[in-house]
């Protein structure tokens, strides 16, 4: 059992598929009418999140509110975050609620891993800058998982903005671990040079994406780009841009949202039957029940929920 989740490091493969298979009965308790069950009752989630976000937010306190958790959400807008107070304060300060787990999403690589020494709550990283966001991992594993059955042996690509992508680091380790083999592609100036670092392969074109079962498409994070890293997007969604005449049939499609149209995804892509974007929102919530289960409560794990 993990007391933390800051990295898909923490976990091995059999961590991971702990995790799997309680999201897959988690899953469940979502298709029910009342999508309730009493495991966190009494206890109390703070989901910090000093960036934006709308599907990790939104999942994170549908999770903690499924397990029966109280939950307070702080936003870095409208929280005294704006008036300059320190993490340290902020989380000294919500400490004082004795929160079972405090879920962060921070624009500062190493942000999650800092607070572990603040608090003496779980702490789960929901995305640290350009480092890690291991439950989008986690949730992209599921996702491929309910549609294959199995990632051995997959040949995954990860076209994109690998640089600014904490996504692409979660997924990279986590594919690999449970078996698949991962390919990175983008423009040279997005690849960082240490990624093969991670056991991957990279490549600078898409000529050979047909040998891909599955492409995770990664967004543009012009919010982290200080510099020109593609002359233009125009000239990037030319060269990159992934639309159904890029794709061979029976591969499978990915992306973590938010999506922009047609720049990394044409329209046509995101609508169509290889798509499994709507899937993976959908199995965030079941996911991340699964890892506050995880470090909250630990096995025995399947009694609790039925
Ligand atoms: C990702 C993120 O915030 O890192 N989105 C998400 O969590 N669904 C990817 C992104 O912003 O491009």
């Amino acid at each position: 059992m993990i007391r933390h989740l800051i990295s898909i490091d923490d976990l091995d493969r059999g961590g991971i598929q702990r995790i799997l298979d309680r999201a897959r009965s988690f899953a469940e308790v979502s298709g029910r009418e009342i999508k309730k069950v009493p495991a966190l009752k009494g206890r109390t989630v703070v989901n910090l999140f000093y960036e934006s976000s709308t599907r990790t937010s939104s999942s994170f306190e549908l999770a903690a509110k499924r397990l029966s958790a109280d939950v307070v959400n702080i936003r870095s807008v409208g929280s005294s975050v704006d008036k300059g107070e320190s993490l340290k304060d902020t989380v000294q300060t919500l400490s004082a609620y004795e929160p079972a787990a405090i879920v962060i999403r921070s624009p500062y690589a190493g942000a999650a891993q800092q607070i572990v020494e603040w608090t003496d709550a779980a702490v789960v990283n929901a995305g640290d800058g350009k480092h890690e966001h291991p439950t989008q991992a986690l949730l992209d594993v599921y996702t491929l998982m309910q549609a294959l059955g199995t990632l051995e042996g997959l040949n995954i690509w990860i076209v994109g903005d690998v640089m600014h992508s904490r996504v692409a680091r979660s997924d990279i380790l986590a594919f690999q671990r449970m078996g698949a083999t991962v390919t990175v592609c983008g423009p040279p100036t997005l690849i960082p040079r240490e990624i093969e670092a991670l056991g991957c392969r990279s490549e600078v074109t898409l000529a050979r994406l047909h040998e891909a079962d599955v492409v995770y498409v990664l967004r543009m994070q012009q919010e982290r780009m200080h510099d020109a890293y593609v002359p233009t997007l125009r000239e990037y969604a030319q060269r990159y841009q992934v639309n159904l005449g890029r794709l061979r049939d029976g591969q499978l499609l990915m992306h973590p949202g938010p999506v922009n149209r047609g720049i990394e995804l044409s329209g046509d892509a995101i609508d169509s039957d290889a798509a499994l974007i709507g899937a993976q929102v959908k199995s965030g919530v079941a996911v991340r029940m699964a890892v506050l289960y995880e470090l909250l409560v630990g096995a025995p794990a399947l009694q609790a929920v039925a």
